[in-house]
């Protein structure tokens, strides 16, 4: 097996690939290190296969989006990412197979609701799920502490203890260590119940990551459009988010409702569907587009994506060009077919 750590620094992006078939997959690339991925690949002769994100980064770039463009690799995330541009979102238990290499897919949620860990052989890439004697914050949207002790000590933890652990990041110069070690030494988890975990995770203290929105709004809708001025954290908080079965009740009450989807065109025929009625603006398209909403402007808007990501931008971005009723379908298309409610295809 080929098996290398690439970055060296505080982010870890590790490379594996099958020494007999020449494949390869990257996880957790970072964008400005994407040329010496390539050089990498290239010197050894490997195929990307996967490019892999083990979560949606909220503290640097993903590289996924240019390794698809520039090595036409597969990008791979949970279901739950909100990114558009995904071509392979997995499951608990899927197996991704690199030449003879296979690597499982563990759904860990908690740092995020789209956290997985990969297990390989003899280790396992943790993300940020469980980091070497820490573990990664769950103050971020989406995140949940009690989640993520399920995840670590109900998935990770009954791995066997002498399996490896190599996780998107650690601060202190750690390279690996082992289930059993973290076990035993994490000083978060090592016997700590539910509750303990939840309370030092609460307290943490801890700010937020320079730069949080001008990465992670890029990292989840892949705008690239660098005039469109990203929504500060505070205006997308103002967004009134709508359950499913609201949204549902409104289009049934009438066709007082404009439904705004801003996702791209393939995910809108895609196999989640739109809600009937939907009209079509990709976010990226919106701000220019917005003209074409005008008749909107007395009505209620409610915009939809796929994850509630996207929209909740798309509804934030309208609010502050003057849209005054406008709200988000809350988990979006995923939330929306898990409910049974009615789609068009
Ligand atoms: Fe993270």
């Amino acid at each position: 097996m080929i098996f290398r750590e690439l970055n060296h620094g505080k982010c870890k992006t590790y490379l594996v690939g099958c020494e007999a078939t020449h494949r390869a997959a990257l996880v957790d690339p970072v964008r400005e290190r994407s040329d010496r991925y390539l050089a990498v690949l290239a010197y050894r002769g490997l195929t990307l296969d996967y490019a892999i994100d083990t979560h949606t980064h909220a503290d640097h770039r993903t590289a996924v989006f240019d390794l698809k463009d520039l090595a036409e690799t597969r990008v791979v995330m949970h279901r739950q990412a909100p990114a558009p541009h995904v071509d392979l979102h997995v499951e608990d238990g899927q197996v991704l197979e690199v030449g003879k290499l296979r690597l499982t897919v563990l759904h860990t949620p908690g740092h995020t609701p789209d956290g997985i860990c990969l297990l390989l052989e003899d280790r396992v890439f943790t993300g940020d799920t469980l980091l070497i004697r820490g573990t990664g914050r769950a103050d971020f949207e989406g995140g949940d502490a009690g989640l993520q002790y399920d995840s670590i000590t109900g998935k990770l933890f009954t791995l066997p203890d002498a399996t490896l652990v190599f996780p998107a990041h650690d601060y202190r110069g750690n390279t690996s260590s082992t289930i059993g070690e973290e076990k035993r030494l994490n000083p978060r988890l090592a016997n700590r119940s539910r509750e303990e975990y939840v309370s030092i995770m609460a307290n943490l203290g801890l700010p937020l990551p320079d730069k949080i929105q001008e990465v992670l709004q890029p990292n989840q809708t892949a705008l690239e459009d660098d005039r469109i001025a990203f929504p500060s954290i505070a205006q997308l908080s103002e967004v009134r988010q709508l359950e499913p079965e609201r949204v549902w009740a409104m289009i049934r009450s009438g066709p007082a409702h404009h439904l705004l989807d801003v996702r791209e065109p393939a995910e809108y025929a895609g196999e989640l569907g739109h809600v009937p009625g939907s009209v079509l603006i990709p976010l990226k398209d919106l701000a220019a587009r917005a003209g074409e909403l005008e008749n909107a402007k007395g009505r209620s808007i409610v915009a939809i994506c796929r994850a509630g990501v996207r929209s909740t931008t798309a509804a934030a971005i309208l609010s502050s060009l003057g849209f005054d009723s406008v709200y988000n379908l809350k988990g979006g298309m995923l939330a929306w077919n898990e409910r049974k409610l009615p789609v068009e295809r």
